[in-house]
């Protein structure tokens, strides 16, 4: 397997190589074109115009002692394969510009130097109305769009789903994972641990999992949340569907619904936008709530943690919630 790095020299004979360079152009410049933790990804300037190549290889680009399943970014392309006809879902992702099945390389457009939603978690930052009922239109025509009933494609990146999983409904509620929650937050600690202790709760989380690895009849992108949300200058993009896979709605909404709860969104705001969902999909509100639990739980006491800056009581707030939504 090839590795790519951001030598522009070896950039250039790897896009040659692979005929992706029109004949004369020249890379004038590479940058990271964003924050992203799991792959090699690079934003490429050319003299004639600027596209983004992705690779993914057999870890996390920024934990390299943590595996990963080798061929994610053949999963997006996949993804992006599965919406090529729906037009509405195609103009607000990158175009797959190229495949490199071999090196696990993706070449797609730039949608622009912008910058993802995550700002959305800092404190006074609001997502507008309008903003969100874009980025909910969006799941809506997706999981309207591509199902089992329109296509004879099926996406089921275990791997990938399988990683998920370990960390989300395992990690998180194992005596000793290795996260020391006093160091994100001092005091967090012993609310995780009272989570921790609550057999009815990972009975239910077991139950849930089982679920979530389970297979669906509608595509969902599998992460969305505000960092794959971009913000650019020609609206909002959704980007980075690696985590894709045929499952059900209630599990992507949970998890959308749950980082707007962390980035402490208006109530009124996010119940808009679960009801804006609904007028057009279908939606089992008590499993979706379970779901915003889970995602919540892991975000908080998990390992892939977030640029929070809620404090202490409102995590244990949203802990306790969590905990209610769980058991009851
Ligand atoms: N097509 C694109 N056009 C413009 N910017 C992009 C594009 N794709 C990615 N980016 C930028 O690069 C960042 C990282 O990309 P992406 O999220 O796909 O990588 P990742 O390694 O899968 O990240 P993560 O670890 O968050 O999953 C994005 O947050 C965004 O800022
Ligand atoms: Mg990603």
């Amino acid at each position: 397997m090839i590795k790519l790095n951001s030598n522009i020299k070896e950039l250039n004979s790897y896009l040659q190589a692979k005929n992706w360079l029109n004949s004369g152009e020249t890379i004038l410049s590479v940058e990271k074109p964003g924050e992203g933790n799991m792959n090699f990804t690079l934003r490429i300037r050319t003299d004639k115009r600027s596209f983004i190549i992705k690779q993914s290889r057999d870890y996390v680009e920024k934990y390299p002692q943590v595996a990963a399943p080798t061929e994610r970014v053949l999963r997006e392309a996949e993804f992006y394969a599965l919406i090529e006809n729906v037009s509405n879902l195609k103009q607000m992702m990158p175009k797959l510009i190229g495949l490199d099945q071999e090196n696990s390389v993706m070449l797609m457009d730039d949608l622009g130097p912008g910058s993802d939603y995550s700002f959305l978690y800092k404190k006074g930052e609001f997502i507008s109305e309008e903003a969100l009922f874009t980025v909910i239109d969006f799941i809506a025509n997706l999981h309207n769009s591509i199902t089992t009933d329109t296509t004879t494609k099926k996406i089921v990146n275990q791997k990938m789903r399988e990683l998920n999983h370990e960390h989300i409904f395992k990690y998180p509620y194992l005596k000793e994972n290795g996260i020391n929650l006093n160091d994100i937050l001092p005091g967090l600690q012993a609310q995780a641990n009272l989570l921790k202790q609550d057999e009815k709760l990972k009975e239910e989380v077991l139950k849930l999992g089982k679920l979530y690895l389970e297979d669906g009849n509608i595509l969902l992108h599998g992460d969305y949340f505000p960092g794959s949300w971009l913000k650019t200058t020609s609206g909002i993009k959704i980007i980075d569907p690696e985590f894709c896979f045929f499952g059900f709605a209630e599990f992507e909404i949970g998890v959308t619904i749950a980082h707007l709860k962390m980035a402490d969104q208006p109530e009124k705001l996010i119940e808009k936008a679960l009801n804006h969902y609904k007028k057009s999909c279908s939606l089992d509100d008590r499993l979706c709530e379970k779901f915003v639990a889970i995602e919540i739980i892991r975000r908080i006491i998990g390992l892939a943690q977030l640029p929070l800056q809620i404090g202490l009581q409102k995590r244990i707030m949203l802990l306790k919630e969590a905990q209610h939504v769980l058991i009851k």
